[in-house]
């Protein structure tokens, strides 16, 4: 396995779970005048730095939002590239993965996918899946609301079959029916290509996550790209809807470190 790289210090907190909207790959390739697919070839170069680094840094989940339930609506070819791109992804990262112990999960309506795309992605999370560093989850075909729309399904069957009593639906029940319930809330959420939009992604979850927005669409993002973003996370005050919390992060100790 490769050594882990020094954590960068920025006086502040660091993310445990960093969450990410790789957007604009089709303007990055259009600005240069070649065909969209190409901004999606090139993000693949982003995805392996950005993992890379984070697992390196010691971050325990990289979350990346990879095709949406509202992806299926683009042309045809593009989506037959996507999922090529993909599929060859799931299989030529595996050395990276390993080297960096990196364990891969899937969240997202895994079924609608193509079914090559489903065998490598099984293979490679049965591959990865006694490495203990970083997890990297790609969501595909993944959309927040059908999320939560499968979860409360789920839930219901539950109910009707009298394995769970509907008095017992909270929080804490309702993440449990998610799709991957050990995935911990985003501290940090980023989105690529300037756009302030949450995309249907992790609605559920990123309720207190901070929010970082690039300006670099996705095939530029790379490691300086997210050393910026986790620098402008350690000046982050988080309060959780409280007032004055203890600890690194209280507003106190952020005056402190800004001052
Ligand atoms: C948004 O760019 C990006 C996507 C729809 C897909 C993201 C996919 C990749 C980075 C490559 C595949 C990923 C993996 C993990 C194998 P856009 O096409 O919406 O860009 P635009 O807003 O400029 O049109």
């Amino acid at each position: 396995m490769s050594e882990p790289i020094q954590r960068p210090d920025f006086g502040g907190p660091f993310p445990e779970h960093i969450a990410i909207i790789m957007d604009g790959n089709g303007r990055w390739a259009q600005e240069r005048g070649m065909r969209r697919v190409f901004g999606h070839r090139e993000g693949i170069a982003s995805v392996r730095e950005v993992t890379t680094a984070c697992a390196r840094m010691g971050v325990k989940g990289l979350t990346l939002y990879a095709f949406s339930v509202e992806n299926w609506k683009r042309p045809r070819v593009e989506i037959r590239y996507l999922m090529r791109l993909l599929r060859r992804f799931l299989v030529e990262e595996r050395p990276t993965l390993m080297e960096n112990g990196v364990r891969l999960r899937a969240i997202g309506r895994l079924e609608t996918l193509p079914d090559e795309v489903v065998r490598v992605l099984r293979e490679t999370e049965e591959l990865t899946a006694r490495n203990e560093g970083m997890v990297l989850r790609l969501a595909l075909s993944y959309g927040a609301r059908s999320e939560v729309a499968d979860a409360l399904e789920r839930f219901a069957r539950d109910v009707r079959d009298g394995s769970v009593d509907v008095a017992a639906i909270d929080e804490e029940t309702l993440r449990a029916y998610l799709y991957d319930p050990e995935m911990v809330d985003p501290d940090l959420l980023i989105r690529t290509a300037g756009e302030m939009r949450l995309s249907n992604f992790l609605l559920w979850q990123i309720s207190y996550s901070e929010i970082h927005v690039a300006p670099e669409c996705w095939p530029e993002f790379r490691e300086a790209q997210l050393l910026e973003a986790l620098e402008s996370y350690a000046r982050r005050v988080r309060k959780f809807g409280g007032l004055i919390s203890e600890g690194p992060n209280s507003v106190s100790k952020a005056r402190e470190q800004r001052a």
